[in-house]
């Protein structure tokens, strides 16, 4: 029983891709793939805090690539669906997911297609998290400081990470956050709160599902109500 099988499947494989094709395969080394013992955080990266807000405003933006639809196959709003496809462990190069964004650094259409590319930053952390192993979580150590911070320092940078993927000009839906007057605009409107910290009634953003860091809803929260400022 067993011998039999082995036969009709080295017999299958035979037929399937030809001696020709077969000494072709003996060279072609599958990509390397980082031992699961030798995966590791990378220093600094968080998936939760880094990665997932990358993957949700850029790649999900609410459709092309998130639940249920998963553009081509790619769902890229969970760990489990990002890891399972496009991304090999410990080998960015050989993974299709960071081809198709790093390709735009070359002027290549790629992804995400007419939106804005990911920032030199974001490739980055991306390539380093890939690098270490695209493990679930890693160093997430909270190094939000709601009492002293900036429009500068704080707000803004969050908004880049976290909305500019849908958000980046005066055509998305529900608008731009792509400059202070327009992120001002959604704060004194009481919208820009309501919809972070999901108050029902408002709508929940990010739209896809997870909810900013309680440290981050009270920077926000703080800074409307010291009067927005441009600090
Ligand atoms: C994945 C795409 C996506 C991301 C990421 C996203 N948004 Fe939105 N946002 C939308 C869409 C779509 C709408 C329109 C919703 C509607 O009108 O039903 C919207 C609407 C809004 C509105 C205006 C409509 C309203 O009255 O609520 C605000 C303000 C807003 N988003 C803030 C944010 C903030 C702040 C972030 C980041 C923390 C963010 N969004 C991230 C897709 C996104």
């Amino acid at each position: 029983m067993e011998i039999k099988r082995k036969w009709s499947v080295i017999l299958g494989m035979a037929i399937f891709f030809g001696a020709g094709t077969i000494a072709i395969n003996a060279c072609v080394h599958a990509p390397y793939v980082l031992p699961v013992a030798q995966r590791t955080f990378s220093p600094g990266v968080c998936f939760e805090r880094d990665i997932l807000p990358i993957f949700i405003s850029k790649c999900g933006n609410g459709e092309c690539h998130s639940s249920p639809r998963g553009a081509s196959g790619y769902t890229l709003d969970n760990y489990k669906d990002i890891i399972s496809k496009g991304i090999v462990p410990g080998n960015p190069a050989a993974s299709k997911i960071w081809e198709s964004v790093a390709m735009n650094t070359l002027n290549v259409q790629h992804m995400p297609i007419n939106r804005p590319g990911l920032t030199m930053a974001e490739l980055n952390m991306l390539r380093a998290w890939i690098a270490a192993g695209a493990v679930d979580s890693g160093d997430c150590t909270n190094n939000c400081d709601s009492t002293n911070f900036t429009y500068s320092g704080a707000i803004l940078p969050m908004i880049q990470v976290n909305c500019l993927g849908c958000h980046s000009n005066a055509s998305a839906t529900g608008g731009s956050l792509a400059d202070y007057t327009s992120i001002k605009n959604a704060a004194v409107t009481g919208r820009l709160i309501g919809d972070i910290s999901h108050t029902p009634g408002y709508n929940a953003m990010p739209l896809g599902g997870y909810r900013l860091s309680d440290c981050q809803v009270a920077q926000v929260t703080k800074w409307v109500a010291a009067g927005a400022l441009q600090n």
